[in-house]
């Protein structure tokens, strides 16, 4: 099987907007509308959540009109997100059927449809025109992608002169590869993670010029240690992971957790500008 195949095979099932509106219904009534806001628990699908996001958003700082890119958008929940509150046109590429799917339905359950694009297709051929955008961000896609260097080219082939991305990503940490299953990957087949000095030769060997990077995995297992004391007391609270990955979802969060602690996993954050 294609690694593409393996990595849309990992993410998909059925369903995946209903169960989402469920959990959301449950936290909210029955008969609110649901906004970008009130469903981000449930459908940023990434560590730390939309307070992540928010720290992407601050590095971009989109003006009004800019057309953004999301590569490896999930079921949409950043992509909405950064739509409603920038006023600003996204279009959102990924993968896995499945979650092209969600995210169009939770994209027309918020009213956002008009302002939301999902495309189905590859980060590694992005099925967009060239310099189509003024700003890209791709959160926690990277550690999927063997080819990262073609990865990062598309990104820049997809961007304007002048354009930016932002990129979160899990890097490859000191102490040895993660614990399988992880919330991205149910075998090392999928998994590839460069370590943070391979991130920026790559980046740099595409074009980009480098304007922030910098290493969150304390801030990652600080939230990761917060996460687990609420396990140890049975508070477990419904997000993304566990409404998307379902039964899975408890030991890919705990593998994730102890990898972080022991250092086999590097949290990173990057700014990056195509010149020009
Ligand atoms: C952990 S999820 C993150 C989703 C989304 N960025 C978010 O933060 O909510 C990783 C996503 O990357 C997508 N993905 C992995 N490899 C990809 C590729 N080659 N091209 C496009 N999307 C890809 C998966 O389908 C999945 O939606």
């Amino acid at each position: 099987m294609s690694t593409a195949n393996s990595v849309a095979g990992h993410y998909g099932s059925a369903g995946i907007a209903e169960r989402v509106l469920a959990a959301w219904r449950a936290a909210n009534g029955p008969d609110a509308r649901p906004t970008p806001d009130s469903l981000a628990q449930f459908d940023h699908f990434h560590g730390r959540g939309v307070l992540a996001t928010q720290e992407l958003a601050a590095q971009l700082a989109l003006r009004p009109g800019e057309r953004v890119l999301d590569i490896g958008s999930g079921i949409g929940g950043p992509a909405r997100w950064f739509a409603a509150k920038f006023a600003v046109p996204v279009t959102g590429v990924d993968l896995t059927p499945e979650f092209c799917a969600a995210a169009e339905a939770l994209s027309a359950a918020t009213g956002l449809a008009d302002r939301v694009s999902i495309i189905h297709g590859s980060a590694l051929a992005l099925p967009v025109p060239d310099g189509a955008f003024d700003a890209a961000y791709s959160q926690n896609v990277i550690m999927n992608i063997a080819d990262k260097r073609l990865f990062y080219r598309e990104a820049f082939r997809a961007l304007r002169p002048g354009g930016r991305l932002v990129l979160s990503n899990l890097c490859a940490g000191p102490m040895g590869e993660p614990y399988f299953p992880v919330p991205w990957a149910t075998t090392r087949d999928t998994s590839f993670l460069a370590t943070p000095q391979e991130m920026r030769a790559d980046l740099l060997a595409a074009g980009f010029a480098i304007a922030d990077f910098r290493d969150i995995t304390d801030a990652t297992r600080e939230a990761q240690r917060r996460t687990r004391e609420r396990i140890d007391k049975g508070e477990v609270p419904r997000i993304a992971v566990d409404i998307i990955m379902g039964e899975r979802a408890r030991e890919m969060q705990w593998n994730s957790i102890r990898s972080i602690e022991e250092g086999r996993g590097t949290a990173i954050e990057a700014l990056v500008r195509k010149p020009g």
